[in-house]
C-alpha cells in the first residue's frame, strides 16, 4: 500500500475537509478546505483549460444562460472537485454535490435534479462509477433538460414527463477511459488536468503557506514542490507536515535545508518517490534485469493489483522518465537505474548505449 502521505487521495480528514467547504459555500473551515481555490484567477497551472474555461464561462455570463455540461479527467488530486467549485462560484450559483457510487437508484437522481435551480451546477465525482440505468435517465436531463419519471408497475405503469431548470453537469473522473461513448458525448466540454510542474506546484505551497500563515522561503517551497509528484494535494500535504517538523525540531521556519530534513524524516525520497514506487523500480531492475517485463508479473512481484500499478504508480514513473511501456512489457529506463544507485548491466534494455535497440536481443 501507498504511504498515506504521498497517496494523491485524500486522507478521510482531508475528505471531509475539502467536501465540507464546498457544500457550505463558505471559506476556511479547518485548514485544507481554506487551501481550495476559490476562483479561476487563483487556480495554479492548467494554463488550456483555465483559458478555455474563462472563455466558457464569460460568455455564459454575458448572455446569461448556464453554462455546457463540463467533464474534468485526470488523477487524484489535480483540482477536479476545486474546478467544480469554481464554476459554481464564477457564476455565483448553488453547487450540489453527488458521487457515481452514491446513486444507486434512478429516484435518487430524480431527487437531486428536481430540487436544482435555474443555472445551478450539479457536481457528480466519479461519474464512471454511475450504472447504465441512472445514466438513461441523465441523457434526457442533460440534452433536452428533461426528467421521465414512471409511475407504478407492469401494465398500470405510465410515464410523465418532468421539465428541468436549465443546469450544469460538472462531472469528474479519474478514468476517462471507463466513460461509456454517448455519456462523453453529452459534454461540452471534455478537459483533461495534467500533472502539474514544479514552477506551479511552487506556487501552490507558496499560496498554501500564506494562507496558513507559515514562514517559508523559496528554497524551501521549491524543495516541497519538487517532491510533490506533480499533485498539488501532495504538495499541501508535504507542506503541512515540514511545518510540524519544522516547529518541533526547528524556529518554525521553513527553508530549503528544514524542508529536506523534514521530508527526510516521513521517508520521502529525493524525487518524492514511496516504498511502492520504489519496489516497482527495483523489482523491475533486480529481479528482471530491467525488463522488459509484463505487467501482471509485475504487480504480483510487489503484491498490488495490476490495475492499481497500472493507474496509480506508473503515470508517475513514466512522466518521470524512469517507467517504460513498450509492447513487450515494462522498461526500466537509465534514471531508473541510476535512482536506485545500481548499475545497469550491458544487457539490460535501455543502458547507456544508444545503438543497442529495445527489441534487437
Ligand atoms: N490548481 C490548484 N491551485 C491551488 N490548489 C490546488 C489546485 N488544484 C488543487 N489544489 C488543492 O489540492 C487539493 C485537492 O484538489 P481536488 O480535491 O480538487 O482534487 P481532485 O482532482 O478533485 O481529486 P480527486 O480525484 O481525489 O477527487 C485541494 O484541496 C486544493 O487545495
Ligand atoms: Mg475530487
Amino acid at each position: 500500500m501507498r504511504d498515506e502521505l504521498l497517496s494523491p487521495e485524500p486522507t478521510p480528514d482531508e475528505a471531509e475537509l475539502e467536501v465540507g467547504e464546498m457544500r457550505t459555500g463558505t471559506n476556511i473551515i479547518g485548514e485544507e478546505g481554506g487551501l481550495r481555490p476559490r476562483h479561476l484567477d487563483d487556480f495554479v497551472g492548467q494554463r488550456e483549460l483555465k483559458e478555455h474555461l474563462g472563455i466558457i464561462l464569460e460568455a455564459a455570463r454575458r448572455r446569461e444562460q448556464a453554462v455546457d455540461h463540463l467533464l474534468f479527467a485526470g488523477p487524484p488530486g489535480l483540482g477536479k472537485t476545486t474546478l467544480a467549485g469554481i464554476v459554481a462560484a464564477e457564476l455565483q450559483v448553488a453547487l450540489h454535490i453527488t458521487s457515481g457510487p452514491a446513486l444507486d437508484r434512478a429516484g435518487d437522481l430524480a431527487a437531486i435534479l428536481t430540487r436544482l435551480g435555474e443555472g445551478d451546477v450539479l457536481f457528480i465525482d466519479e461519474i464512471h462509477r454511475l450504472s447504465r440505468n441512472i445514466e438513461e435517465v441523465l441523457y434526457p436531463a442533460m440534452e433536452d433538460f428533461q426528467l421521465d419519471i414512471v409511475l407504478g408497475k407492469g401494465p398500470a405503469a405510465r410515464s410523465i414527463r418532468l421539465d428541468l431548470p436549465r443546469f450544469t453537469l460538472v462531472g469528474a473522473t479519474t478514468r476517462t477511459g471507463l466513460i461509456t461513448g454517448p455519456l462523453r458525448d453529452r459534454f461540452g466540454l471534455v478537459a483533461r488536468l495534467d500533472y502539474y510542474d514544479a514552477d506551479e506546484l511552487q506556487s501552490i505551497v507558496s499560496r498554501a503557506a500564506g494562507i496558513l500563515g507559515i514562514g517559508i522561503d523559496d528554497g524551501g517551497a521549491s524543495e516541497i514542490a519538487r517532491r510533490a509528484r506533480g499533485t498539488p494535494r501532495i504538495a499541501n500535504r508535504l507542506l503541512r507536515r515540514v511545518r510540524d517538523f519544522a516547529e518541533v525540531r526547528g524556529d518554525g521556519q521553513i527553508d530549503e535545508a528544514t524542508a529536506n530534513e523534514g521530508l527526510a524524516v516521513f521517508g520521502v525520497d529525493d524525487l518524492g518517490l514511496d516504498k511502492v514506487d520504489r519496489a516497482v523500480l527495483s523489482n523491475l531492475c533486480q529481479k528482471f534485469g530491467g525488463g522488459p517485463v509484463g505487467l501482471g508479473t509485475l504487480a504480483i512481484s510487489i503484491g498490488e493489483a495490476e490495475e492499481t500499478v497500472e493507474d496509480v504508480y506508473e503515470p508517475f514513473l513514466i512522466q518521470q522518465g524512469l517507467l517504460m511501456r513498450t509492447p513487450r512489457g515494462r522498461v526500466a529506463t537509465p534514471a531508473a537505474w541510476a535512482h536506485l544507485g545500481l548499475i545497469a548491466p550491458a544487457s539490460a534494455p535501455l543502458t547507456a548505449d544508444p545503438s543497442r535497440g529495445l527489441f534487437e536481443r
